[in-house]
Formats: C-alpha cells, sequence, structure tokens
C-alpha cells in the first residue's frame, strides 16, 4: 500500500545517502593519508615521474592479487571496453602526473588550493569544447574561483611556475577524465571498482616508458640511495603508504562516482581539498600568509556558490 511504499522509498533514500557519506568519508581519509606520504616521500626523493608509476603499479598489484584470491571478481571486458577505456587513461596519467610533479615543486595545500579550482575548468571544457551553455550564475560563480585561486597564487610565499602548471594541467586532465569515465561507466556492467582497476593497469602502461625517459633508472638509483641514507627503513614504508593509500582513495571515489553525478562527484572533491589543505599546513608547518588564506577560502567559497548555481 502506498504509505508503506513512501516509507520504503524514504527509508531507502536515508540508505543511499549514508552509504555516499560513508564513501566520502573513507575517500577523504584515504586521501589525506596520501598525501602526507606522497609529499614526505618527495621530500626526500624528488623523482615525481617514479613515485606515480609506482602509485599505479602497487595498485595494479593490488588489484590482481584480489582478483587471483577471487576477493573481487574480475570483470568481462572485450577490446570495445579497453579502447574507450583508453582516453580515460591517457587524461587519468596526464593527471596524476602533473600533480605529483606539482607537488615536488610547492606546498600540498597549493598545489591543492589550485586544484580547488576543478569545476571552473569543468564549466569551461563543457561550454568551449562541448558546447554545452550555463545559466549565468554559474559563470559568476567562476569569479570567486578563479579570483581566489589568483590571489592566492600571487601571495603563495614559494611559488615555482612548474608546481603551478602542474596543478593547472591536472585541472584540465581531470575533467576530461570525469566527463569520460561518467560516459564510459554508464550502461557498462564494469563495477566503478573494477573501472578504477583497468584504468590504473592502462595507465601504468602508458606512464612506464616516460618514467623512464624523463627521469630513468641511474637518476632514480643515486635518488634512493641517498633518500634511505637520511631517513634509513622507515623509507621505504612511506614509499609503500603513499603508493597503497593512492589506489584505495581513488578506489573509493570511483566506488562512488558510480552512485552519483559528476557534480556531486567534484563538489565532493573540492571539499576533501579543504582536509588536505588544513592537515598539510599543520603537519609540513607551511607557512600561510592572511591574505594568502583569503585567496584560498575565496576560491572554496566559489565552488560551493557554483555548485549551488549548477544546482
Ligand atoms: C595525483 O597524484 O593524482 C593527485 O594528487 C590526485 O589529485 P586528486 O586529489 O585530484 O585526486
Amino acid at each position: 500500500d502506498l504509505p508503506a511504499k513512501g516509507i520504503e522509498v524514504v527509508g531507502s533514500e536515508a540508505a543511499q545517502k549514508a552509504k555516499i557519506g560513508v564513501y566520502f568519508a573513507v575517500w577523504w581519509a584515504l586521501n589525506v593519508v596520501f598525501n602526507i606520504y606522497n609529499k614526505k616521500v618527495l621530500n626526500a626523493f624528488p623523482y615525481p615521474w617514479l613515485t606515480s608509476t609506482l602509485s599505479l603499479a602497487c595498485g595494479s598489484l593490488m588489484i590482481l592479487v584480489s582478483w587471483a584470491a577471487r576477493i573481487a571478481e574480475a570483470p568481462k571486458t572485450d577490446l570495445e571496453f579497453w579502447k574507450a577505456l583508453a582516453p580515460v587513461a591517457v587524461a587519468h596519467t596526464i593527471g596524476h602526473v602533473a600533480a605529483t610533479v606539482s607537488m615536488s615543486k610547492v606546498a600540498v595545500s597549493f598545489t591543492h588550493i589550485i586544484k580547488s579550482a576543478e569545476p571552473a575548468f569543468s564549466v569551461l571544457v563543457s561550454r568551449f569544447l562541448l558546447g554545452e551553455t550555463f545559466p549565468v550564475p554559474v559563470y559568476l560563480s567562476l569569479l570567486p574561483i578563479i579570483g581566489g585561486c589568483a590571489l592566492a597564487a600571487v601571495t603563495e610565499l614559494n611559488f615555482n611556475m612548474i608546481g603551478f602548471m602542474g596543478a593547472m594541467i591536472s585541472n584540465v586532465a581531470f575533467v576530461f577524465r570525469n566527463i569520460f569515465s561518467k560516459r564510459g561507466m554508464k550502461g557498462k556492467s564494469v563495477s566503478g571498482m573494477n573501472y578504477y582497476a583497468c584504468l590504473s593497469m592502462l595507465s601504468l602502461l602508458i606512464l612506464t616508458p616516460f618514467a623512464i625517459a624523463v627521469e630513468g633508472p641511474k637518476m632514480w638509483a643515486a635518488g634512493w640511495e641517498t633518500a634511505i641514507s637520511e631517513i634509513g627503513p622507515n623509507f621505504i614504508w612511506w614509499v609503500a603508504a603513499q603508493s597503497i593509500f593512492y589506489h584505495l582513495y581513488n578506489q573509493v571515489s570511483y566506488m562512488s562516482l558510480d552512485e552519483i553525478s559528476p557534480l556531486t562527484f567534484s563538489i565532493g572533491n573540492t571539499m576533501k581539498r579543504i582536509s588536505v589543505i588544513v592537515s598539510s599546513i599543520i603537519i609540513f608547518h607551511t607557512p600561510v600568509q592572511p591574505v594568502n588564506a583569503l585567496g584560498a577560502a575565496i576560491a572554496i567559497l566559489g565552488t560551493f556558490l557554483y555548485s549551488q548555481a549548477k544546482q
């Protein structure tokens, strides 16, 4: 009967909301841990192309083991699936390497302040490349996002051009990745978790030759020796932690992308950055000027206005 059905619907909606809430909380927590260990590793071992490759390699290994041990069921894929995944993997690889290069040059907080402008890039790409139009308030909300990021960038004490550009490139790449992935996941039998698993493996194949060309085993061996002599054997655990947490947070984020719209995803992602910015400033004692923090706050407020305008 109707009232009972109504209660059922409300109940399942609440359960769905609770499930997404748990995904978000786990995603953010894993991401904070990843960012801390990633930066600790990069401070001692400034080879972002290798650390990015190791993150993907570790993830791929974790997946293969869980498929072999039947902890997770391997997806049934065909050539069409991998072909459609290729552009997503290219975008994922570029976005990942660019963000890691950025974090090797500047404070974690600065990379994430610039990365909080991702929704603005999403609107610009959708408008100019896909011809989508938005209501005026959406465009207006881009002003505080862009203005806030610009203010934070010009007042950043340790500004570095490669660090800035890396975060900007990552923004563009991840907008494409999110658009392509949501399209690729639509109507497919592959779950979000397995979709990210395949994405990880394909990205690893793409990234490895570039990492060898840009940095290469000689640099890595020398850098590794220095890091071990400075940090001790603990350094290996840091590398393991950044790699494992990278895979886990992305896997959880894709599991939530399965359930939500790209818009909700990008809002969740921006809110995630607040926890990363705050915790990394505390842990790494990053110097922040009030005007710099104001820029970051305006940018993040802009993202909230954006989400309101978009709804
Ligand atoms: C990476 O290494 O891929 C980035 O740190 C991830 O950026 P995200 O916070 O947008 O996932």
